[in-house]
């Protein structure tokens, strides 16, 4: 349908239509007002891919899509690390959008991985708001660039598949504040997305899609969102609520019914019409802002965007261990060494995660083909196992180690079936299927020169390591992982990556074992017992041993960090610290460095983290070659969130900077003194003496008001300050009574 170039007013339109175009037309389109010229528009899935439903879009379901490029999951571009990259995927995935006439692309998705047991993990980026805020930030930078919307999604709290549509996350403020919302406040505030994506799930009782606090307060009026807000689909429970709320628009749609409500809702007074209308003119927005690409869609470089995928994939592939077999690492292989290639998904690659991120790919590469057009020669290959699982795996056994028993090196390629993790449904455990580790082991028993290779969306534990001196982890590399693996293990391509999320020794080392994924129940909760502590804050603060470090990855060369410096400037909310640090790569290979600034505080009101990630770069240094590389924090770096005052403070006094190639690997640190805010608490009744005590403006008065009282007995003396002021009032201790309280109150809260 003919498509306007101006937006609408919104006055022009009846209240039905204003109600009509708050939800969808249909599964993946907007409403159109046939009466105003006012065309739909197309949102689809998204993140790592277009998913355009070839079938009409008002069928429902996950039906067969266009071709498109499948890039890497989310998985693997957040283990790149690589704003610039992750910017370009985003720029191509633009690209291709537009090119299909869709006008949203659904993602990416910046939910935080709190347990490695979420069967979405895949499809998120990381363990670490700051990296997913990052990462997530140049996705949605190179997607708008092509003139076409992202969706960031799932806000918020969406960390588990398991009852996801009703699960109320019972999660405190500090917690949310610090973890689970600032990725999503970071790719709003730097990036402006054209629209975010409200998740299913209820969030301390209250649902997402209808929470004015999470829509409207923090959303627009803290972090100034100017888009749309969509709902996940089919998360509105209640239209005129949500439309309350901040919700602009209800996907897909609901044949009439969310519009009739609504309508029923403003005549009724229980809806203002302002915020319908409010709602309405975002819509309205959005269609006029997605019509220039409409009328120029262009066309994408598919061959172009396979070898982005192919970049992207390796850039993103972790190399765990490459421990010197006979003196020297097996990776990259040895020019002219004998290749051996087992495991059946070498040449039935798992590529991307099921659900509704799935993508047609426009071509696949399998690692067998591409190792042998590499090498331009049969390569020998046996598959080890069945990826389901079947009966024959003792003969694919017995023909793995003989196959492997030929080479010089055998590349063993393992991971998740795909029935094993998806949209849809978590896991229930972290290990390789048991057929596979038996493969694996009846290898290294034959040839104990083995590269593991490994393609999985969430994590795996590892307990046979023993049994690979070099483990690659490529997670779900998209259409083009194949050929970048090949890359990498022939040393055409170094291995980029740094993990994203720690790899620990067991399930139950895990920050919210016993607590994930809830309680069922109607509805059901899920309590976020292990607070800021997820991830490597986890482990790290409990000193616990992990199998792999985040922000672990060895490249082919190595690197040298110099003593980090540290300047600071200003104080309090104004305060900037500046990082600097020289990097020399002294191996003999090019390569990049990922350096990761971690902030440290040692003494502070509340329980903080041991360390947390504020900042990184990643350095592509030729042999030999050296760069200072700096890093400037900020006041939001060294903050926390103040559960009482409700708000980030900067407590003053010493910081640790601390500098490294992971978590665990530090290579420096520097300790800065900086001067913070006053954080007093405003002083009531309920206040304890102790509080008082310390207080500037009240201590001095509540010591008056103590030394003019009688003497307090001995024995009571060590107890009441921890007591509530209003305690002592109704015992009458120091002479307290209600009127002399609230006089004591009363003039405090004068002074200040
Ligand atoms: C998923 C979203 C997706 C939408 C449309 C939902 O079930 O949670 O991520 O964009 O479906 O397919």
């Amino acid at each position: 349908m003919a498509s306007h170039e101006t937006t609408t007013p919104v006055a022009d339109l009846t209240l039905e239509e204003k109600a009509a175009l708050v939800s969808g037309r249909d599964f993946w389109r907007t409403a159109q007002l046939e009466g105003h010229g006012l065309g739909s528009i197309m949102l689809t899935d998204g993140p790592h891919g277009l998913r355009k439903q070839v079938a009409d879009p008002d069928r429902i379901g996950l039906e067969a899509a266009v071709p498109a490029t499948c890039f890497p999951t989310a998985a693997t571009l957040g283990s790149t690390w690589d704003v610039d990259l992750v910017r370009r995927v985003g720029e191509a995935l633009g690209a291709q959008t537009r090119a299909n006439q869709v006008s949203v692309l659904l993602g990416p998705g910046v939910n935080i991985k709190r347990s490695p047991l979420c069967g979405r993990n895949f499809e998120y980026v990381s363990e670490d708001p700051y990296l997913s805020g990052r990462i997530g930030a140049g996705l949605v930078a190179g997607i708008q660039s092509a003139g076409v919307g992202a969706s960031l999604k799932h806000f918020a709290a969406n960390n588990q598949e398991t009852d996801r549509m009703r699960v109320s996350a019972e999660v405190d403020e500090r917690t949310l504040r610090e973890i689970y919302l600032p990725a999503f406040e970071h790719v709003v505030t730097t990036t402006q997305p054209w629209t975010v994506m409200c998740s299913y799930n209820r969030i301390n009782g209250v649902h997402a899609s209808r929470d004015p606090w999470l829509l409207t307060t923090v959303l627009r009026e803290e972090w100034g969102l100017e888009g749309l807000v969509v709902s996940d689909w089919g998360a509105v429970v209640d239209a005129p609520d949500s439309v309350a709320a901040g919700l602009d628009l209800e996907m897909p749609g609901t044949a009439g019914r969310s519009a009739a409500a609504i309508v029923a809702a403003v005549r009724s007074g229980r809806l203002a019409e302002a915020d319908l209308d409010t709602a309405a003119t975002r819509v309205l927005a959005l269609v006029a802002r997605a019509q220039p690409a409409l009328a120029e869609p262009g066309t994408a470089d598919l061959d172009a965007h396979h070898v982005l995928a192919r970049e992207a994939a390796a850039a993103g592939s972790v190399l765990l261990a490459n421990t010197p077999v006979d003196g020297a690492p097996l990776l990259p292989l040895a020019p002219g060494a004998r290749l051996a290639v087992v495991g059946e998904l070498a040449r039935s690659p798992r590529y991307q995660g099921a659900g509704s991120s799935q993508v047609t790919p426009t071509q696949v590469d399998d690692l067998l083909t591409a190792l042998g057009e590499r090498l331009g020669a049969h390569v020998p290959f046996a598959p080890g196992y069945t990826v389901d699982g079947g009966d024959a795996d003792a003969a694919l056994r017995e023909d793995a180690a003989r196959v492997a028993s030929g080479a010089d090196v055998v590349v063993v390629f393992l991971g998740l079936p795909a029935a094993a993790e998806s949209e849809g449904f978590d896991r229930t455990h972290l290990d390789l299927p048991a057929n596979q580790v038996a493969a694996l082991e009846a290898v290294a028993a034959a040839n104990p020169r083995v590269v593991v290779v490994l393609a999985n969306g969430g994590v795996v534990t590892m307990p046979w390591a023993h049994h690979a001196p070099a483990i690659l982890e490529t997670w779900l590399g998209g259409q083009a992982a194949g050929s970048a693996i090949a890359d990498v293990l022939l040393g055409l391509r170094e291995p980029g990556g740094r993990l994203a999320e720690t790899i620990p020794h067991r399930l139950v080392d895990t920050p919210s074992f016993g607590a994930f994924p809830g309680d069922p129940g109607r509805p059901g909760t899920v309590r976020y017992g292990e607070g800021v502590l997820v991830g490597y804050r986890w482990y790290d603060t409990r000193e616990m041993d992990v199998a792999f470090p985040f922000g672990h990855g060895l490249g082919y060369t190595r690197f040298e960090f110099a003593s980090p410096t540290a300047t600071v400037t200003g104080a309090g909310r104004d305060v900037e610290v500046r990082v600097a640090v020289r990097v020399t790569n002294t191996g003999t290979r090019t390569g990049s460095e990922v350096v990761q600034v971690y902030v440290a505080d040692p003494e502070s009101q509340v329980t903080r983290p041991t360390r947390e990630l504020k900042g990184f770069a990643k350095v592509r240094l030729e042999p030999g070659e050296s760069r200072e590389v700096t890093v400037t924090l900020g006041a939001r770096d060294l903050s926390y969130w103040h559960p009482g005052l409700r708000r980030w403070v900067v407590e003053g006094g010493a910081f640790r900077i601390e500098v490294g190639a992971s978590s665990r690997d530090l290579r420096g640190s520097v300790e800065v003194q900086v001067d913070g805010e006053p954080l007093w608490l405003p002083l009531d009744e309920d206040s304890t003496l102790g509080e008082w005590r310390v207080h500037p403006v009240g201590g001095p008065l509540v010591e008056r008001a103590l030394a003019a009282g009688p003497a307090v007995d001995a024995g009571l003396a060590a107890m009441i300050d921890e007591m509530p002021m209003r305690l002592l009032a109704s015992f009458g201790i120091g002479g307290f009574d209600p009127q002399s309280l609230a006089a004591l109150v009363a003039e405090a809260q004068a002074a200040g």
